[in-house]
Parts: structure tokens; C-alpha cells; sequence
């Protein structure tokens, strides 16, 4: 399955894209073995996270409503945020996954969801920090807290995508603020509980 999905993938989003998909995949499967995670879901939602990033958002919304999804405002006003959903309608229709933790995985990895696996968690934190998003300082301490700490790193990641998006103006969806407060009250209880 997954050259069906490298070949359906080259024909539809860029080749940065695809390396990022490819660099998401792998950066996935890593933290997965590392936190014992399964690591074939973890490669099969991270290869497969951004399947309609490059859909229109005509498209996306059409998709989005022929699922029943609930869009909000949101949604309706920045269609793209859509592609995390319409990633996993794509998942399940085109290459027939059915696997509700992978679905979920794929859904969640733009805005997250408070209470998500820790596959989830693995999706949403490599897709922010996979090599291809560059070697900044920032990015770095992130991707070491990655090892260290999921719900830290989920947290942490958060609030780098609020400081991207207060900086660049643009609106925050209030799931990341709900993903990020959720993250932190684990990372802190963890923290609390460790010996
Ligand atoms: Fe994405
Ligand atoms: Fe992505």
C-alpha cells in the first residue's frame, strides 16, 4: 500500500511537500518505537497526514459536508485547516484504512484534540518538527523535548504554531489552545507524579 500512496501523493502536492510527508513518516515511526508505540500505525498516519494539503478549498469544503463533518466559522472562513479532516476521509475512501486510532492520528495532526492517544500526539509533533521544517534553535530544543516528553512536546509544539500564527496575524483556532492546555495539565501531572 504504501507505494500506491507514494504514487497517488507525486501526482498531487509538491516534491517540499512530499519530502515533508516522507521526513513526518519516518520522524513518526522513530518516536513511536521510542515511546512503544505501533510504529506500522504510526507510519501509515504519517504517511498519509497530509494527503489533501493540496486540495482547493472549494474541494475541501465539499468533502468536509459530504462527510457530515461539523465545520465551524472557522473552518468555513480558512477552508485549509480542512485538509487535516478531509486527509483522513481521503484515507479511508481511497486506500481503505479503516484503523480508527490512524484515522484519528491523521485528523488531529494540524489543530490536535485534548485527550488524544499518544499516536496522535506522535503525529502532531513530527509533523511541526520532521528536519524539513528547518534548524532554528527553537526547533531544535523542540525536537529534544520530543524524546523526552510527549505531552511536553505536545504542549511545547502548541505554543510554537500560537507565537507562528500571533506573529504572522493570522487566526488561531481555539483547538490549539484547547490541545495545548490539555498537553500542559498532563505534562505538569506527569511531572508531579515522578518520583
Ligand atoms: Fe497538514
Ligand atoms: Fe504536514
Amino acid at each position: 500500500m504504501r507505494e500506491q500512496v507514494l504514487t497517488w501523493l507525486r501526482d498531487r502536492v509538491p516534491k517540499s511537500r512530499f519530502n515533508h510527508i516522507l521526513g513526518v513518516e519516518k520522524m513518526a515511526i522513530a518516536l513511536a518505537y521510542h515511546y512503544n508505540l505501533d510504529s506500522q500505525k504510526a507510519a501509515t498516519a504519517g504517511l498519509m497526514h497530509d494527503l489533501a494539503k493540496n486540495f482547493p478549498p472549494d474541494r475541501l469544503l465539499q468533502a468536509a459536508q459530504g462527510a457530515d463533518l461539523d465545520i465551524d466559522p472557522i473552518q468555513v472562513q480558512t477552508p485549509h485547516i480542512l485538509h487535516a479532516d478531509v486527509s483522513a476521509i481521503i484515507a479511508e475512501k481511497e486506500f481503505g484504512v479503516s484503523d480508527r486510532e490512524i484515522l484519528d492520528a491523521i485528523r488531529h495532526h494540524t489543530l490536535g484534540q485534548p485527550a488524544m492517544s499518544d499516536l496522535s500526539c506522535v503525529v502532531y509533533v513530527a509533523d511541526a518538527l520532521e528536519p524539513n521544517r528547518g534548524q532554528t534553535k527553537a526547533l531544535e530544543a523542540l525536537r529534544e523535548t520530543s524524546w523526552q516528553n510527549l505531552h511536553r512536546a505536545v504542549w511545547q509544539t502548541s505554543d510554537y504554531a500560537i507565537q507562528y500564527l500571533l506573529a504572522k496575524q493570522c487566526v488561531i483556532h481555539p483547538r490549539t489552545i484547547l490541545t495545548r492546555n490539555w498537553a500542559l495539565q498532563q505534562a505538569k501531572s506527569q511531572g508531579k507524579k515522578a518520583p
